[in-house]
C-alpha cells in the first residue's frame, strides 16, 4: 500500500486544521493508500483529534534523539507518540543544511523514533552539484549505510527519496533518474536491513503536485511521495493521493 505524506514544514495555524478535516472526508475507508500529514508540533495534537476515527495518520517533522531532558526548544519521539503522532521525519535536507544534522545525527533520530514506537521516514537526497559530478547514487546510498542502523530492521520505517535541487524548484527528476535512483536506495537498503530493508516503501519527494503525480508514483520501487507545498491545499494533496 503506497504511502503519500504530507509535511506541511512551517506552515499552518489552527485556522488551518480544516484543510485536515477536508482531506480526512476525501481519503474515505477505503483508501488505496496509507495517508499522513506531518503538521508543526503546535497542531499536532491538536490535529491528531480532529482526525480521530479517520485513516489519515499524523507525523511529526523531526525529532529529538533523547526522550526527555535539558533541550531547550526541542521534542521528542516519546512526545509526538503522546500527541498522536504514529510517524516522524527524520534527516529532512532542510535540517541538515540548516541545524548541521549527520547522517549519525539522523540515524539516532531514526533509533529515537523507533524506541519510542513512531515510524521513521528517513529523508535521503543529493544536491545538484552532486547529481552533475555523477554523484547522486552514490551520495543516496552512502546516507541509507549511514542513516539506517541495524536495530531499525525490527520495525517499519521507510526512506524518502527527494533530491535537493526538487525540492519547492518545479523541477523533478526524469523517471528514468528517479528509478535509478530507486533501484541503488533498495540495493542499499537490503545490504543494511535485510528483509525490513526490502519491505521498506521508498518515497519520492521533490515538487509533486496533483500534475506529476501519477506518473511518479508509477514507477518502478517507488512507494508512494512525500509532498511539501501541494500538501497545504487540501484538493492538491487529495488529488496526489488519488494518484496513488
Ligand atoms: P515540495 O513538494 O514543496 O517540493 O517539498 C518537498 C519536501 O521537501 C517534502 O518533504
Amino acid at each position: 500500500m503506497p504511502l503519500i505524506a504530507g509535511n506541511w514544514k512551517m506552515n499552518g495555524l489552527a485556522a488551518d486544521l480544516d484543510q485536515a478535516q477536508v482531506v480526512a472526508a476525501g481519503v474515505g475507508a477505503a483508501s488505496t493508500a496509507r495517508v499522513v500529514l506531518c503538521p508543526p508540533a503546535t497542531l499536532l495534537a491538536r490535529m491528531a483529534t480532529v482526525l480521530t476515527g479517520t485513516p489519515v495518520l499524523v507525523g511529526g517533522q523531526d525529532c529529538h534523539d533523547q526522550p526527555r531532558g535539558a533541550f531547550t526548544g526541542d521534542v521528542s519521539a516519546e512526545m509526538l507518540a503522546d500527541a498522536g503522532a504514529s510517524l516522524v521525519i527524520v534527516g529532512h535536507s532542510e535540517r541538515r543544511a540548516a541545524y548541521g544534522e549527520t547522517n549519525a545525527t539522523v540515524a539516532a533520530k531514526a533509533l529515537a523514533a523507533r524506541r519510542a514506537g513512531l515510524e521513521p521516514i528517513i529523508c535521503v537526497g543529493e544536491s545538484r552539484a552532486e547529481r552533475d559530478a555523477g554523484r547522486a547514487i552514490d551520495v543516496i546510498c552512502a546516507q541509507v549505510a549511514g542513516c539506517v542502523a541495524l536495530p531499525l530492521a525490527a520495525g517499519a520505517f521507510a526512506i524518502a527519496y527527494e533530491p535537493i535541487w526538487a525540492i519547492g524548484a518545479g523541477l523533478t527528476p526524469t523517471a528514468v533518474e528517479i528509478a535509478e535512483a530507486h533501484a541503488a536506495l533498495r540495493g542499499a537498503l537490503i545490504d543494511c536491513a535485510g528483509g525490513r530493508g526490502a519491505a521498506a516503501p521508498i518515497l519520492y519527494g521533490g515538487s509533486v503536485n496533483p500534475g506529476n503525480a501519477a506518473e511518479i508514483l508509477a514507477i518502478a520501487d517507488v512507494g508512494g511521495a512525500l509532498v511539501g507545498g501541494a500538501s497545504l491545499k487540501a484538493a492538491d494533496f487529495l488529488a496526489i493521493v488519488h494518484a496513488a
